[in-house]
């Protein structure tokens, strides 16, 4: 609700004169079969012919009225109700923004977009309905019934009954409704996440020959929906027939007992006529309010997933009194635990300690599942740590202003990717305010410089969302040159070299080696090519450091840096191939 009601923020005129407009509309509605009857009691049956014109007039400004406040209630309730969703929208990208990783984790990105569109357009749609119909219906139903009242009391016992029958009938419907209507959405919300997720990967899909496989998971989840819709509308279109049967009846009784009351003489012509329209009134708004409970029914669900992230408080948030400027590049951790989940039993890091000094080259080797990745994102503070502290310059982590530290530790994440732009444009992502000089001198470091020149238009090339028109090493290359413009104090890359041929490889580290020797930068790798010449080597092994050193001190002391290096200097062994391609 308090989400709702900052949605509205800006909004609130045209939120208000929505139902007001409505309401008018009703007041003319309900004036022009009053019109009606004296137009013909007064009028057609007496002869009347000045009486018929000046009320046939006053029937058409009320008409004209109401057309007019028919079409600005419709237009403000549009506005209100666009204006409502692109708050929704903006607030939520905001906060998104704002999230860390374990957040975005908590919600997952594929629901994060179902939430951003769909969910939003159901709340629009159904507050649209709620300021437009919410007031009118029930104002046209009270006010219809009060002047069926005043013209005959008998004749109006017939409505209150139909309408009591239809509330009962539609209030019972309700709690069936609802709740298949949450099951709809909960598929709703499966499918869009496949969607997303065999479009996003549909080369992976291709090459691994899943077309036929994602089409029938495709066309089940589809086809679940259409079931779950069919049985939903099955009963709403139930009360359709349920209610027009219930109309006629109520005409066919009012025209039977009228007539009898019209020849007894207690009543006259024009106001049976008018009774029948105020008894249609009645009931289409009878209708309308149905039909506005469903919407709301099928909003709630989705209101309650927009509040969720609305709600979800960022979990690494800047300190009070930040810190700027990170002195230097020294590491420290010192009894480091962390869990990604805190109910986990097992931490993914288990009581790591590590002191790097500012400007060494630092290896990071271990198998898959070793807990790499979660190491070195911990230090730009992608996420925190658990239990124990990390400093870096000389500073808890955490005493730091988040964007600086972010800038000043510069991460080449695993899974990078670029964004759509042209080069420049990606590369001044991490400085915006860089020149051509600058992009090109870092390009040149990461060894991107040698494809860009041989592209067409060089530095202004367009890449694709996702970087799908340059090859994974060229990605990774323009990923590092990337986190190079930043100037950092500490680089981490995160087997950003993995699709590099080992000379290019070993070229990149020579340039930081010669370009940047105040950056401390650590380097995860699969390849011990690729950390060989580093000053120290670190191995990580299920969440815990199993040794720190040099390449030869490793050899000497290192079980299991022996086995890899071993394997890979074997015949036949990825590195080896690579060795001869480039000889
Ligand atoms: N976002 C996450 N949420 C929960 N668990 C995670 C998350 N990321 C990684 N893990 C778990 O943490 C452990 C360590 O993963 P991590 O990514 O740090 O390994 P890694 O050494 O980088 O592996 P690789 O060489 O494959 O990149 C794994 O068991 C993994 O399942
Ligand atoms: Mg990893």
């Amino acid at each position: 609700m308090r989400v709702l009601i900052q949605g509205i923020k800006g909004y609130w005129k045209d939120t208000i004169l929505t139902p007001l407009f409505m309401l008018l509309e009703v007041a003319m509605e309900m004036m022009i079969p009053r019109l009606m009857q004296t137009l013909i009691d007064d009028g057609v049956n007496k002869g009347d012919l000045r009486h018929i014109y000046v009320v046939g007039g006053e029937m058409v400004v009320a008409a004209a009225i109401g057309l007019f406040a028919g079409l600005m209630g419709g237009k403000y309730g549009a506005y209100a109700s666009a204006g409502l969703a692109r708050n929704l929208r903006s607030q939520m990208f905001t906060k998104i923004q704002g999230y860390s990783f374990s957040n975005i984790d908590h919600f997952s990105s594929s629901s994060l977009i179902t939430r951003l569109t769909t969910d939003v357009t159901n709340v629009q749609n159904a507050f649209q309905m709620v300021i437009r119909m919410g007031m009118r219906s029930p104002a046209s139903m009270i006010v219809a019934m009060i002047m069926a009242f005043n013209l005959s009391h008998e004749l109006s016992v017939i409505y209150l009954v139909a309408v009591i029958f239809l509330a009962i009938a539609v209030l019972g419907t309700m709690p069936i409704t609802h709740k298949m209507f949450t099951a709809v959405f909960k598929r709703y919300d499966a499918l869009n996440a496949s969607v997303q997720e065999n479009v996003r990967n549909i080369r992976v899909v291709k090459a691994y020959v899943r077309e036929d496989y994602e089409r029938e998971k495709f066309i089940q989840g589809t086809t679940e929906i259409y079931h779950s819709f069919i049985r939903v509308e099955r009963i709403i279109t139930m009360m359709m027939p349920l209610m027009m049967a219930t109309v006629y009846t109520c005409i066919l009784l009012i025209s039977w007992n009228g007539a009898h009351f019209i020849i007894a003489g207690n009543l006259k012509v024009g106001s049976l006529m008018s009774l029948l329209t105020y008894c249609m009134n009645i009931l289409m708004s009878l209708m309308m309010l149905a039909i506005m409970f469903v919407m709301i029914m099928m909003s709630t669900a989705s209101m309650q997933r927009i509040s969720e992230v609305m709600t979800e408080e960022p979990n690494i948030v800047n300190p009070e009194n930040p810190v700027y400027d990170v002195e230097n590049g020294d590491i420290v951790f010192e009894h480091v635990d962390f869990k990604y989940n805190q109910n986990a039993e097992d931490p993914v890091l288990k009581d790591v300690n590590l002191s790097i000094h500012s400007g060494e080259m630092i290896g990071i080797i271990g198998g898959t599942g070793s807990a790499k990745t979660s190491l070195v994102n911990l230090i730009s503070r992608l996420y925190d740590v658990s239990s124990g502290s990390i400093s870096v310059g000389g500073r808890d982590v955490r005493e730091y202003d988040l964007k600086a530290l972010r800038d000043q530790v510069s991460v080449v994440l695993q899974k990078n990717t670029l964004f759509s732009g042209t080069i420049y444009e990606n590369l001044r992502w991490g400085n915006k305010d860089a020149t051509d000089e600058q992009c090109q001198e870092a390009c040149r470091l990461a060894c991107a410089d040698e494809f860009i020149d041989r592209m067409p238009d060089g530095y202004n090339t367009m890449i694709e969302q996702g970087g799908t028109n340059v090859s994974g090493g060229q990605r990774q290359r323009l990923c590092i040159a990337r986190a190079l413009m930043k100037n950092p104090k500490v680089l981490i890359l995160d087997d950003s070299t993995s699709a590099v041929d080992t000379a290019t490889d070993a070229k990149i580290r020579a340039a930081f080696k010669e370009k940047i020797p105040g950056t401390t930068k650590l380097i995860i790798a699969q390849r011990i090519s690729s950390v060989k010449d580093a000053d120290r080597i670190i191995v990580m092994h299920d969440g815990e450091i199993n040794g720190i050193g040099t390449h030869e001190e490793l050899l000497q002391s290192n079980e299991i840096y022996r086995d890899v290096y071993e394997s890979q200097s074997g015949r036949g062994a990825a590195d080896d191939f690579d060795h001869h391609k480039v000889a």
